[in-house]
């Protein structure tokens, strides 16, 4: 008997797939999850292949905009994003590390322009893993660990 029980599968919606276990809530929080109507599954620790454990999510109704898988990437880089459509995978986007971040992180220099005046933060990656980043206008180095998204 199959004792294991499986998150069932969606109809319509976005599946994010092998995030870090230790990111999987990071992810939901990203994407606003908690204040969604439609269905959530939210699962953690699960046995994986390639990563050894890993963390999904299902969002039913919801599509994903570029800043949202860019935010993504920033906590879990390897993670896959698939748009389902009637029960299938209809489209699977690799999450990647962009080379320039715009608007997305908070510059953690309090005398940088972009926290004083309404300009869109920009920075360019210096590194994609661990990622490190660089702001456009104060030129701040800042690690994964540093960074605060918007
Ligand atoms: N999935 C789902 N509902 C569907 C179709 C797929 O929840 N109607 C989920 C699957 O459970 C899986 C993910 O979406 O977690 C991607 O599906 P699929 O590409 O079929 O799985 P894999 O081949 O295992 O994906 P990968 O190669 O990315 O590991
Ligand atoms: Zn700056």
């Amino acid at each position: 008997m199959k004792k294991e029980l499986k998150i069932s599968a969606i109809k319509d919606g976005t599946v994010i797939d092998h995030i870090p276990s230790d990111a999987a809530f990071k992810v939901a929080s990203i994407l606003n999850l908690k204040d969604t109507k439609n269905t959530v599954s939210i699962a953690t620790n699960l046995k994986s292949k390639r990563t050894g454990k890993k963390g999904i999510i299902k969002v039913a109704g919801k599509t994903l905009t570029k800043d949202e898988v860019n935010k993504i990437s920033v906590v879990a880089p390897h993670a896959t994003v698939n748009i389902i459509n009637n029960y299938e995978v209809k489209e699977k986007i690799k999450v990647n590390v962009p080379d320039v971040f715009n608007k997305i992180i908070k510059c953690s220099n309090p005398n940088c322009i972009t926290n004083d005046e309404d300009v869109k933060t920009k920075f360019y990656v210096v590194k994609k893993e661990p990622l490190k980043i660089k702001c456009h206008y104060c030129e701040r180095g800042m690690e994964k660990e540093e960074i605060e998204l918007v």
